[in-house]
């Protein structure tokens, strides 16, 4: 009896190729990949680290949605017995599913092109470590969006993102808004103002595709609602 195949086409820098490989149980689309470039194209380009859902490397269109692929298991995904891979979407491709993020990162953190969304403490190593109550309003705000990855799924899913490449997106105005909350951060202001001008949060629509396919469960949509919010208290003397 033959073993059943599973058929992946994988968009890669030439065009689409399609591979037919075992089925396995508890297959992951990242083990797909992998076997792929280990049994029949050993140039494809890819990319993960950990395997394990932390580094945020592995992520890829899989089916037309943005995955992180190594927690993905094929049986939850596959239409029809197939999969469609391809490199995520709204970033430049450096080769087959590798995509360049370096503007994905600008916008996080390059504080003339982006939000600058870069802790700076304000105490010294010789100052006593602070007290942070975890139950305080701010920090339990800071530490709804703090478990990012920076995969960048969220921004391949984002509407916005593909039509307004000025749009910083939702991980750059979600991190933003965890330092605006961190009573540590030195630099909050500074990112509140950047989050809040042109390409910021204003411009976020509200769709929640970011919500949906955010790997690690966060609100992106939530945390650039809180910097509305604050803009419109800012305007109407209303801030705290
Ligand atoms: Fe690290 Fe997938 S390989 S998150």
């Amino acid at each position: 009896m033959s073993s059943p195949t599973l058929t992946v086409e994988i968009r890669r820098s030439s065009g689409p190729v399609r591979y037919e490989i075992p089925a396995r149980e508890n297959q992951t689309v990242l083990d797909v990949v992998t076997e792929v470039q280990r049994r029949h194209a050993p140039d494809l380009a890819y990319r993960f680290a950990c395997r394990v859902g932390v580094c945020g490397s592995c992520a890829m269109m899989v089916n037309g949605v943005p995955r992180w692929t190594c927690r993905t298991h094929v049986s939850k995904v596959a239409e029809g017995g197939g999969l469609t891979i391809e490199p995520l979407r709204n970033l430049p491709v450096i080769r087959d599913l590798v995509c360049d993020m370096t503007r994905f990162f600008e916008k996080w953190a390059d504080r003339d092109a982006g939000a600058g969304a870069v802790f700076q403490g304000s105490a010294t190593r010789d100052d006593p470590l602070p007290a942070i109550d975890p139950e305080d309003p701010a920090r339990a705000r800071a530490n709804a969006g703090i478990e990012c990855i920076n995969c960048a799924v969220c921004y391949a899913a984002c509407d916005v993102v593909a039509w307004d490449d000025g749009y910083l997106g939702p991980a750059a105005l979600n991190r933003a808004w965890t330092l605006v909350n961190d009573v540590r951060a030195a630099n909050s202001g500074a990112v509140k103002a950047r989050a809040q001008a042109a390409g910021g949060c204003g411009s976020c629509h509200s769709h929640g595709a970011c919500v949906e396919a955010c790997p690690v469960g966060l609100n992106p949509t939530r945390s650039i609602a809180g910097l509305k919010r604050r803009s419109l208290a800012e305007l109407f003397g209303l801030a705290g």
